[in-house]
C-alpha cells in the first residue's frame, strides 16, 4: 500500500502576519512517496534533487512522521518515504514545511485518518522545530489545509482557514542563495513599539476583511510590514528594487517571502503576475544574480 503526494511550497508571513499568516502556492512543490512496511517506524530509502540527511531524526519528514507514530502508540507500524525535492532547502518558501506536511499527512492517510488536521500540524511543527529551531506553524499550516491559514493561538494550537480572493496571484522570486530560517530570526530584536503594533494588528485585520470581502484594494493598503522586513531585507540581494519593480508592475504587495531570501509578491491577475515575475527577473539580471522565478495561483 503506498501514496503519492504532492507537498506544495507556502509564503509564511505575508508580510503583516509574522508567524502567523502563511499562503499555499500551487507551484512549485516537492513529490512523496509513502509506502507501508514491514519494518516499525519510519525509513527515508531516497531523496531526490537535494543532498539531505536519510536519517530519520535529522530529517525534518522523518522527525515529523515519528512525532505522529509517537503518538499513535502502534508501535508496530512502519513506513518507507521516498522524497522528490523541487522546493531549494533556505529558499524562503517552505522546503522544510513541504516534506514534514508530507510525511504527516501521508501517514495519516495509510493508517486511515487517525487524526485531524490540527493534529497533524501539531506533527509537523516537529518538523520545523528541527530545521529552524522555532515551533512556528505559518508553512505548515497552510501546506496541509491549503489557501490562507491564521494562526490564532500557538497555546493552544488554534488555526483559521481563511477564503482566497479568486482572482488573486502570487509571484516568487528566489535569488540563488541560501538563508537559514535560524539565522534569519537572530537577527529579529524581542520587543516591539507600540507605534509598530498598533501599524502591523491594524494591517494583519484589514487583510482577514479583504480576504473575506474580496476588497484588493484594501488587501493593497495592508501589504506592509514595519517590524520585520528592514531587520531581514539587508540579508536579501536588491530587495529594495525588486520589491519597488514588483509595485511599479501593479503588484498589490510585495515583501520577504517567509524568512527570505524569495521576495513574493501578490497581484490580482495572471498577466500582472506574469509581468511582475519577469520585471523582478529583469533586477537580478541587471545585478548578475541567479534566480528561479515562479507564478502560481494561491490554492
Ligand atoms: N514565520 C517564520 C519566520 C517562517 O519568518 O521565521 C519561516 O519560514
Amino acid at each position: 500500500e503506498e501514496i503519492k503526494l504532492f507537498c506544495p511550497a507556502t509564503i509564511a508571513n505575508v508580510s503583516c502576519g509574522f508567524d502567523v499568516l502563511g499562503l499555499c502556492l500551487e507551484q512549485p512543490g516537492d513529490e512523496m512517496i509513502i509506502r507501508k512496511s514491514s519494518s516499525p517506524g519510519i525509513q527515508i530509502t531516497k531523496i531526490v534533487g537535494q543532498d539531505l540527511p536519510l536519517e530519520n531524526q535529522k530529517n525534518v519528514a522523518g522527525v515529523a512522521g515519528l512525532a505522529l507514530l509517537n503518538e499513535l502508540k502502534e508501535l508496530h507500524a512502519g513506513f518507507e518515504i521516498e522524497i522528490y525535492k523541487n522546493i531549494k532547502p533556505g529558499s524562503g518558501i517552505g522546503s522544510s514545511a513541504a516534506s514534514a506536511a508530507g510525511a504527516v499527512f501521508g501517514i495519516n492517510q495509510l493508517l486511515g485518518q487517525p487524526f485531524s488536521a490540527k493534529e497533524l500540524i501539531l506533527f509537523a511543527m516537529q518538523g520545523e522545530f528541527l530545521a529552524s529551531g522555532a515551533l512556528h506553524a505559518d508553512n505548515v499550516a497552510p501546506a496541509l489545509l491549503g489557501g490562507f491559514t491564521l494562526v490564532r493561538s500557538y497555546n493552544p494550537l488554534d488555526v483559521i482557514r481563511l477564503p482566497v480572493p479568486a482572482e488573486l496571484m502570487a509571484t516568487v522570486i528566489h535569488p540563488q542563495l541560501e538563508v537559514k530560517t535560524a539565522d534569519a530570526r537572530s537577527v529579529l530584536k524581542h520587543s516591539v513599539s507600540l507605534k509598530n503594533a498598533i501599524t502591523q494588528w491594524g494591517n494583519l485585520g484589514g487583510l482577514i476583511s479583504a480576504l473575506y470581502t474580496n476588497d484588493y484594494d484594501l488587501l493593497s493598503r495592508c501589504l506592509h510590514d514595519e517590524i520585520i522586513e528592514p531587520l531581514r531585507s539587508v540579508l536579501i540581494p536588491g530587495f529594495d528594487e525588486v520589491k519597488a519593480t514588483a509595485l511599479a508592475h501593479g503588484a498589490l504587495g510585495s515583501g520577504i517571502s517567509g524568512s527570505g531570501p524569495s521576495i513574493f509578491a501578490l497581484s490580482k491577475s495572471k498577466s500582472t503576475a506574469k509581468e511582475i515575475a519577469s520585471a523582478m527577473a529583469d533586477v537580478y539580471r541587471k545585478f548578475e544574480v541567479d534566480y528561479d522565478v515562479h507564478v502560481s495561483k494561491i490554492n
